[in-house]
């Protein structure tokens, strides 16, 4: 069973605790590299942007939770593109190569292309430009591709369950259909976005046999799907480790109809472990969170659209930068602040995950949408 906090309000979703990140007395000048407790450096930053989504995917935003009655965050709540601008300068000083902008549903966000036109001139202190990359679920994309693109963002991940109708409507339980993803997929490729992914959340028993028909529709597309292992992310999806398809059964299912072989891993950190078809149709990804934790090369910060600091996708805790953005508080001081929080992380939720279903340890965690994936 999973042991999770009870959930007495609506509020109890978003952020169990919330800490006032501390200032040290004797300020640093940052200097690109900045470890973590484990030796781990800070390397990616994922920025949610809203905390609302038109899907209900039910392993994420279950309807009977995310009703019309819940209680979204409101406009002067949500970081502003200035304060979005000016921290992502802050962790660039620390070494951050790496920004995605999540959700939620991060087109819903109103501007969202201005804010990708700021955050596609920034560069890492040695001159090299920001991999700029967001994750969406394809429902405004066709609306908004060109924008993004023309506005600088490097990359594009869509995310998509299933390859059949019926099917696909049921994952985001809002009855969205799946042409209009896969029209939006197209218009990214075609307004010049290189390597689009899409990710797969894969459910047993609810679109395990979505697997190969996913793998026909995108090989030879140049678009590289990934099939990510069910989680237990937050608190209202109700999670059992039985409706997991491990990564490992996937590729065995793939691999016999259409041989796969491993490619060597990108960059140490990388979530996903990549494959290319034998053939040369292209290549696929799993993301083994459950059967293969990868918390050990963890370079990833988490910032909520309300502006707290989480230290991984599991947190229960997260740093009220906002708090200090609104304050008479300089550059220096805040990332000095920020300094000290990575420096003393510990996160590795996954490789815990067995201790905690256990019960063994105690741990409350905030909603995906919330954190963002
Ligand atoms: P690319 O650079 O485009 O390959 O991005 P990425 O590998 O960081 O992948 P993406 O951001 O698309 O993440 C895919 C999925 O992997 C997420 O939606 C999560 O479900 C999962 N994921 C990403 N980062 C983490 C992480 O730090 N911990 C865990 N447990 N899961 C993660
Ligand atoms: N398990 C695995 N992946 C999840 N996502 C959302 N909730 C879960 C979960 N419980 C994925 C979405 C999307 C990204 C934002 O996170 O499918 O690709
Ligand atoms: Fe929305 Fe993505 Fe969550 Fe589905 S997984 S409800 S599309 S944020
Ligand atoms: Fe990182 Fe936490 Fe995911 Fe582990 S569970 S890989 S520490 S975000």
């Amino acid at each position: 069973m999973s042991k999770t906090i009870p959930i007495t309000s609506l509020d109890d979703l978003k952020s169990s605790f919330t800490t006032l990140p501390i200032i040290p007395k004797e300020l640093k000048a940052p200097v690109g590299l900045l470890q973590d407790a484990h030796g781990r450096l800070l390397h990616d930053l994922r920025i949610s942007v809203t905390d609302r989504c038109n899907f209900r995917c039910s392993y994420c935003m279950p309807k009977e939770i995310f009703t019309k009655q819940y209680n979204y965050l409101g406009q002067s709540e949500l970081l502003s593109f200035e304060e979005i601008i000016r921290l992502a300068g802050i962790f660039i000083g620390h070494g951050v190569e790496k920004i995605r902008l999540t959700g939620g549903e991060p087109l819903l966000r109103k501007g969202i292309e201005d804010l990708v036109s700021m955050l596609s001139v920034m560069k890492t202190p040695s001159g090299k430009p920001i991999d700029l990359t967001l994750t969406t679920n394809g429902s405004l994309l066709q609306k908004k591709a060109k924008a993004l693109f023309d506005a600088g963002l490097s990359r594009v991940t869509v995310s998509l369950d299933g390859i059949n109708d019926a099917v696909f409507r049921q994952m985001n339980d809002v009855d969205f259909p799946v042409q209009d993803v896969l029209d939006s997929i197209e218009t990214a490729s075609l307004v010049g976005f290189k390597n689009i992914k899409v990710n797969m959340v894969v459910k047993k028993g609810v679109n395990e046999h979505e697997i190969l028909p996913m793998v026909e529709h995108f090989r030879n597309s140049g678009v590289i799907l990934r099939f990510i292992e069910y989680m237990d992310v937050g608190n209202t999806n109700g999670w059992q480790m039985s409706e997991v398809v491990p990564s490992q059964s996937v590729i065995d299912l793939i691999n016999e109809k259409y041989p796969i072989v491993p490619v060597e891993q990108g960059y140490s950190g990388e979530v996903a472990q990549k494959w290319q078809f034998v053939d040369g149709s292209g290549e696929i990804g799993v993301i083994s969170s459950v059967t293969q934790a990868f918390c050990s090369t963890c370079t990833r910060a988490r910032i909520s659209m309300e502006g707290k600091l989480f230290l991984c996708l599991f947190a229960n805790t997260g740093f009220d930068l906002k708090q200090l953005l609104r304050t008479n508080v300089s550059d220096l001081e805040i990332s000095n602040a920020i300094a000290n929080i990575w420096q003393g992380r510990q996160d590795r939720y996954s490789e815990l995950r067995g201790k905690i279903h256990a019960g063994e340890i105690s741990h409350a965690k905030v909603e995906m949408s919330y954190i963002g994936g």
